[in-house]
């Protein structure tokens, strides 16, 4: 259902050479989220800016002998960064530390992503974005006023990076039910952050646990990351597995890019579900294509439990979404 179906039809339109623009790739995101994307084929030019630190990252992963070419760029080369960009891929940012919500690190992140969005809206305005900075309910609504000022927003082509919430439900749920996560696939909606992470275990075969161990579940689902946050004490949050969760998606996005079929993930966009309801920006099942996101699934069959969630998510995610905006709108 997600991520690689074995055998999927071809467009026969879709290029087949990509160039990647990593922002923020001296990270500690970054560096492994920029040696996962030289092992993807799909990825023929890969730039890898930072404010400090890329060029050196970049002379690292160039050494891995897959085809493609890998350039690093410090603040004065954004332009050549991210001209003819076909995925920029922005992981900038501080991350937490022990006690800290992400919406914590709005202050520092929202100024760091507004200008990132700004130089992307300039140099590579058709280029589809996955937004990793935190928090992500928030960051994804700020790129978006930028573009819009800019006249170049495409809402099929902005996304809110969530795939470790989905990565996580597989791996703990795989944890409760002695199964192997590689063939665990859980719908993971809402947003990416505490009570708007909801996984729909209830559309999966573990939908009958008892109430204790499901709710531990979601709970941990939720609170996942400061796990992470809390055992590196201080030294940040997930970078490892959010890597590997941006290598993800940023794969999908390629397959969509080049025509493939049923490229389906769930991510964070401007989406049609609960616009009626004043929540502009939701994540859920988006199948990916050659012009970024092609549908916005529905959340399908729901338990009373989880509806209450999803009533819970949308009043917070309201709220971070119009922070971001606001923000946007205020400094422009
Ligand atoms: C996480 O979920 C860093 O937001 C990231 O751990």
């Amino acid at each position: 259902m997600f991520g690689k179906i074995a055998s999927r039809n071809f467009s026969s339109t879709a290029s087949t050479a990509y160039k990647v623009a990593v922002l923020g790739a001296g990270g500690g995101i970054g560096q492994p989220l920029s040696l996962l994307l030289k092992l993807n084929h799909k990825v023929t030019d890969l730039a890898l800016y930072d404010i400090k630190g890329a060029p050196g990252v970049a002379a690292d992963v160039s050494h891995v002998p897959t085809n493609s070419t890998v350039k690093g760029y410090n603040p004065d080369q954004i332009k050549e960064a991210l001209t003819g960009s076909d995925v920029i891929v922005i992981p900038a940012g501080v991350p937490r530390k022990p006690g800290m919500s992400r919406d914590d690190l709005f202050n520092t992140n929202a100024s760091i992503v507004r200008d990132l969005a700004k130089a992307a809206a300039e140099y590579s305005p058709n280029a589809a974005l996955l937004i990793i900075s935190n928090p992500v309910n928030s960051t994804v609504p700020i790129v978006a006023e930028v573009l819009k000022e800019k006249g170049v927003y495409n809402p099929k082509k902005l996304f809110g990076v969530t795939t470790l919430d989905v990565l996580r439900a597989s791996r703990f749920v795989s944890e409760v039910a002695g199964t192997n996560p590689v063939n665990e696939k859980v719908t993971v909606v809402g947003g990416h952050s505490g009570v708007t992470i909801i996984p729909l275990l209830s559309q999966t075969v573990h939908k009958s646990l008892p109430t204790d161990k499901r709710d531990a579940l979601v709970h941990r689902i939720q609170f996942g990351g400061d796990e992470v946050v809390k055992a590196k004490d201080g030294a940040g949050s997930a970078t490892l597995s959010m890597a590997q969760a941006g290598a993800r998606f940023a794969s999908s996005v390629l397959d969509g890019l080049a025509g493939e079929r049923d490229v389906i993930e769930c991510t964070f966009v401007d989406s049609p579900l609960f616009k009626d309801e004043g929540v502009e920006f939701f994540s859920s099942k988006v199948t990916l294509g050659v012009d970024g996101v092609e549908k916005v699934h529905g959340l399908g069959e729901l338990s009373d439990y989880e509806e209450g969630l999803v009533k819970e998510a949308k009043d917070t995610l309201i709220k971070n979404i119009k922070k971001g905006t606001d923000f946007a709108k205020q400094n422009p």
